[in-house]
């Protein structure tokens, strides 16, 4: 098959809309990352998704939706704090998970009794979903386990030849995939963290959410105030399996073929460290990518973490250290966000400096 990408002109959104209406695939951006997406109510055309992104079957897709009324078509019992939220936060990079309606097939949800669902502030995606005339469930337009896409053309690198169509909208706003938020239960539970942070849903609904289990390693390695003394990051024994409440995060996720290092700390000790780095791979003849973001700046360092691990694994690369200057607290929005993505990169190989 071959591969096309389109400008998003009203036109072509309708061709790809037709695409999903007879229960084809196709990848739209979002202001997250790129999504690829199917009628969420096909389970035939849903299950076509796991196929191209060799992606387990456990994992549950994210249902996107074009106006917050529609939620109620796929979800029953949703808390009043939903609505607060959904009023607030979107069109947004926000996904909440709710009891499911019987319409939702077993295939998109992963065999679970509930359904993420999410508006995306993309006029693209929006006007896709509505010319398809359904809810589209669409995970990150990648190969399972490597980093989402933010581009029309990292889409293209993972799914030439396998889906007809990309809609081009070009660079995604944010850069790293939406806050998942867990309704179900008597306080809401982040399951991943994203744009929209615990302090933005206290805000909205009064309520303070938790992290679930699964992101106790990051809370840790974030509260770590001990800056200034040389120490390797260590995990902390994860949740059990069975406490593994998103799918999703329990695989290995954002990774790209070299390995990650990450050497976080204030300014100086950073940039000393990453050139001494570098220093000696050239003595060494290693090819190795060295980055450094700033965490001052959380929403850019956001916006180019999973680019910039494509690119560094495009130039073969055997290895990347990534310098995190970080001088304050961080925030629990972006900034949380990043650190966990980046994390997971690193497989949590992480060392303060
Ligand atoms: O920003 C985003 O959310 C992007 C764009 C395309 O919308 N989508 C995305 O989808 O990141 P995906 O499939 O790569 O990640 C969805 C995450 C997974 O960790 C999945 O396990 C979780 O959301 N998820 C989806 N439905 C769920 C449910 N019913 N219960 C718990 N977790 C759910
Ligand atoms: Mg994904």
């Amino acid at each position: 098959m071959q591969t096309i990408i389109l400008e998003p002109t009203q036109a072509n959104i309708g061709l790809a809309g037709e695409i999903i209406k007879s229960g084809g695939q196709v990848a739209f951006p979002t202001e997250t990352v790129y999504g690829l997406g199917a009628n969420a109510l096909d389970a035939a055309a849903v299950s076509m998704i796991y196929k191209i992104k060799g992606r387990p079957s456990d994992n549950p897709m994210i249902v996107h939706i074009a106006a917050a009324a529609d939620i109620e078509k796929l979800a029953k019992n949703v808390p009043e704090q939903a609505f607060m939220l959904a009023e607030a936060f979107w069109p947004g990079p926000l996904t909440m998970v709710l009891r499911r309606r019987e319409c939702v097939p077993d295939t998109t949800t992963g065999g679970l009794n509930t359904v993420g669902i999410r508006m995306p502030d993309n006029e693209a995606a929006l006007e896709l979903i509505r010319q398809s005339g359904c809810p589209i469930a669409a995970p990150s337009a990648n190969i399972s386990g490597k980093p989402s896409p933010t581009c029309a053309e990292h889409v293209y690198q993972d799914l030439r030849g396998k889906i007809p169509f990309i809609i081009d909208g070009g660079a995604c706003r944010v850069g790293i995939e939406s806050t998942v938020l867990d309704m179900t239960g008597s306080i809401p539970v982040i399951l991943r963290p994203g744009a929209i942070g615990k302090s933005d849903i206290r805000e909205i609904t009064g309520v303070d959410p938790r992290y679930h289990a699964s992101l106790a390693d990051v809370e840790k390695f974030i509260e770590k105030t001990d800056i200034g003394k040389e120490e390797h990051f260590r995990k902390a024994s994860l949740a059990p399996a069975g406490a593994v409440k998103s799918p999703g995060m329990k695989y290995r996720h954002y990774a790209p073929k070299a390995s990650v290092t990450v050497f976080i700390g204030e300014e100086n000790a950073v940039l000393n460290r990453l050139s001494a780095t570098e220093n000696s791979a050239v003595k060494e003849n290693r090819n190795v990518g060295i980055v450094k973001f700033d965490l001052a700046a959380s929403e850019q360092a956001a916006h180019e973490l999973f680019s910039c691990l494509r690119k560094l694994d495009m130039q073969g690369v055997s290895a990347i250290y990534i310098g995190v200057i970080n001088n304050s607290q961080l925030g629990d929005g972006t900034a949380f966000a990043y650190i966990e993505r980046l994390m997971r990169s690193a497989n949590y190989n992480a060392v303060f400096v």
